[in-house]
C-alpha cells in the first residue's frame, strides 16, 4: 500500500490525566509517526522563553486554553517537519472546534486525513488523584505516578536518568478548571469525530498495560473510514 502525505494522522483525545502522554510513546512507535503533543511543545516554548512561550504562560497557569491561532500555527509548523511526512500522533490537539476545523483544512490541502480519533475515557473522579501524584521527566517527558507507576529510583527517570518534576498546573484548583474547560470546549470535538465516524472509544480506567492493549486493538483495524 502506498501511503500519501499525512495519511497516518491519529488523534489521541481525552481529559487531563486520562493517560494520553503515558500511552503516546509506544503508540507513536507502533504507528511509525512522531508523537506531537501540544502541551509538551508549549512547555518547551516556555522553558526557552520564546514569544509564544511568554504568551501561553498565563493561560496555562490558570488551566485555560491558549488562544486557537497560536496553537494552530505551532502544530501546522510541526506537521511541516520532515519526520511528519506520513502523519503524526496528535496528543492534546485539536481541543476546540475551530482547532479541529483548522486541522481539517490543513489536511485537505495535503490530501491527508484523520485515520482515527481515539478517545481515552476516564471518569472525572479519577483525574485529580492521577494528576496530583504525577511526576514527569524533564528530558524525555516520560510519565510516572507515585502509586500507580513509580520510577525505580525516586526522582529519576527509568528511561534516561533525567530529573523528574511535577507540573505547576497539576495543583488541585487548576486541575478543576482544566477539567471544566475540557468538558466545555473539548467534548464537542469528541462528539464531532463521533459524528464523522472516525471515533474509537477506549476504556482508560484500567491498568496502564490493559489500556495499552486496548489501544493496540483500536489502531489495528485498517478499515477505510467514512468520508
Ligand atoms: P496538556 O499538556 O495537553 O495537558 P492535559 O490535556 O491537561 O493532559 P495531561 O498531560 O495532564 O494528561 P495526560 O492524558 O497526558 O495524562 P498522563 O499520561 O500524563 O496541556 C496543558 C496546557 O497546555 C493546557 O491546560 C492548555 O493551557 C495548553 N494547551 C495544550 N494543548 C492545547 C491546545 N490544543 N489548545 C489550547 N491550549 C492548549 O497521565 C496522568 C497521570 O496518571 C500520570 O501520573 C500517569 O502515570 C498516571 N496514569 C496514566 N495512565 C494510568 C492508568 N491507566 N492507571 C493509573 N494511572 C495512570
Ligand atoms: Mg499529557
Ligand atoms: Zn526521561
Amino acid at each position: 500500500m502506498v501511503l500519501h502525505n499525512h495519511d497516518e494522522v491519529v488523534l489521541l483525545l481525552g481529559a487531563p490525566g486520562a493517560g494520553k502522554g503515558t500511552q503516546a510513546r509506544f503508540l507513536a512507535e507502533t504507528l511509525g509517526v512522531p508523537h506531537v503533543a501540544s502541551g509538551d511543545l508549549l512547555r518547551v516554548h516556555r522553558q526557552k522563553g520564546t514569544p509564544l512561550g511568554r504568551a501561553a504562560q498565563e493561560y496555562m497557569d490558570r488551566g485555560d486554553l491558549v488562544p486557537d491561532t497560536l496553537v494552530v500555527d505551532m502544530i501546522v509548523d510541526r506537521l511541516d517537519e520532515p519526520d511528519a511526512v506520513r502523519g503524526a500522533l496528535l496528543d492534546g490537539f485539536p481541543r476546540t472546534l475551530p482547532q479541529a476545523q483548522a486541522l481539517d483544512w490543513r489536511l485537505q490541502q495535503r490530501g491527508g486525513r484523520i485515520r482515527r480519533a481515539i478517545y481515552v475515557e476516564v471518569p472525572t473522579s479519577v483525574l485529580v488523584e492521577r494528576l496530583a501524584g504525577r511526576w514527569l521527566c524533564k528530558t524525555c517527558q516520560s510519565t510516572y505516578h507515585e502509586m500507580f507507576n513509580p520510577p525505580m529510583t525516586e526522582g529519576v527517570c527509568d528511561r534516561c536518568d533525567g530529573e523528574l518534576y511535577q507540573r505547576s498546573d497539576d495543583r488541585r484548583e487548576v486541575v478543576a478548571n482544566r477539567v471544566a474547560v475540557y468538558l466545555r470546549d473539548t467534548m464537542p470535538v469528541v462528539e464531532r469525530y463521533d459524528c464523522l465516524g472516525v471515533l474509537q472509544r477506549v476504556d482508560g480506567n484500567q491498568s496502564i498495560e490493559a489500556v495499552k492493549a486496548a489501544l493496540l486493538n483500536a489502531i489495528g483495524d485498517n478499515e477505510p473510514v467514512p468520508a
